[in-house]
């Protein structure tokens, strides 16, 4: 019984906590400056042309189009928000193993031979994958020589957009649970931070179970200055 408690009492303080906390990404980008590529005019000039719009592409091209660039982004696949059914977080599965012909998944084998997936739309695996967010760790940032306070200021850039603190279900709390009672220590709650121990993390799903993606990144650009374009 006492267990049960914990659960119930956990479960209700998560979600009161999610309730009244701040969730930034809960509506879809507006995505007018979105064209077919057959619309193009027959001749035109970019500064940069970047090929594929994925969790590299989008925030690049949002960044580039800021800083007077003109910039033009190809992308061979439609956008993830044409279908509300296949961004539910529940049907995240169903999504990645579609094997129709319109799937936002497309199957690879690598060249060792491991099969996986890849993504063929606009948002790229960030349209596909398990959602899970955390920043980079502090040593890492050392590694490859990246200023702490720049990283900082670009992780909290992401999470405005398209970060959310997740709801925790039943499950979710009884594995948590689960791993403080195996000794997976410290309990470190809610945090974005990559750090040993038991956490809960960022997800791209918002609080009605509906993903969000590298492409609302793209409300940062400036429109006069970018051109998406859908082969
Ligand atoms: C199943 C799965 C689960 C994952 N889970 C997580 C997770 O929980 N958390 C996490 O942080 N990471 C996760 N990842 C990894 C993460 O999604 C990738 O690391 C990330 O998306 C890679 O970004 P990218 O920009 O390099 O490529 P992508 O995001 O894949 O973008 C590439 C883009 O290029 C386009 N493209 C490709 N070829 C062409 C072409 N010839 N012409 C035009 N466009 C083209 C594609 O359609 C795509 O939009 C997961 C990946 C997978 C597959
Ligand atoms: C979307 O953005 C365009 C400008 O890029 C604007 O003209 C249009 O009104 C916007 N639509 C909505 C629904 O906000
Ligand atoms: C949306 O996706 C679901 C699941 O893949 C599919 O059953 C449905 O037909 C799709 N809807 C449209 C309008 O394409
Ligand atoms: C996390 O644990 C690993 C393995 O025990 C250890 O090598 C590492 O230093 C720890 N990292 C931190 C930040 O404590």
């Amino acid at each position: 019984m006492g267990l049960k408690w914990r659960f119930l009492t956990l479960v209700s303080v998560v979600v009161f906590a999610n309730f009244h906390g701040h969730n930034h990404a809960d509506e879809a980008p507006n995505y007018s400056f979105i064209q077919e590529a057959t619309s193009d005019p027959q001749v035109s000039f970019y500064d940069y042309i970047i090929i594929g719009r994925g969790a590299a592409g989008c925030p690049l091209a949002a960044t580039l189009s800021t800083r007077d660039a003109k910039v033009l982004v190809l992308e061979r696949g439609g956008s993830p928000y044409s279908n509300t059914t296949k961004i539910r977080m529940e049907n995240f599965i169903t999504t990645l193993i579609d094997r129709s012909p319109d799937s936002f998944s497309q199957a690879l084998v690598s060249e060792d031979g491991v099969p996986g997936k890849r993504a063929r739309l606009l948002g790229g695996g960030t349209a596909i994958n398990v959602g899970f967010y955390l920043r980079g760790e502090t040593s890492f940032l050392e590694l490859i020589g990246l200023d702490e306070a720049f990283a900082r200021e670009s992780y909290e850039w992401v999470e405005k957009k398209l970060v959310n603190k997740p709801v925790s279900l039943e499950w979710q709390s009884a594995v948590r649970n689960g791993l403080l009672e195996a000794g997976v220590l410290p309990d470190n709650g809610f945090t974005y931070a990559h750090i040993n121990g038991t956490k809960t993390s960022g997800t791209v799903f918002d609080r009605k179970g509906n993903r969000h993606t590298a492409a609302d990144l793209l409300g940062y650009a400036d429109p006069r200055r970018i051109r998406m374009e859908i082969l």
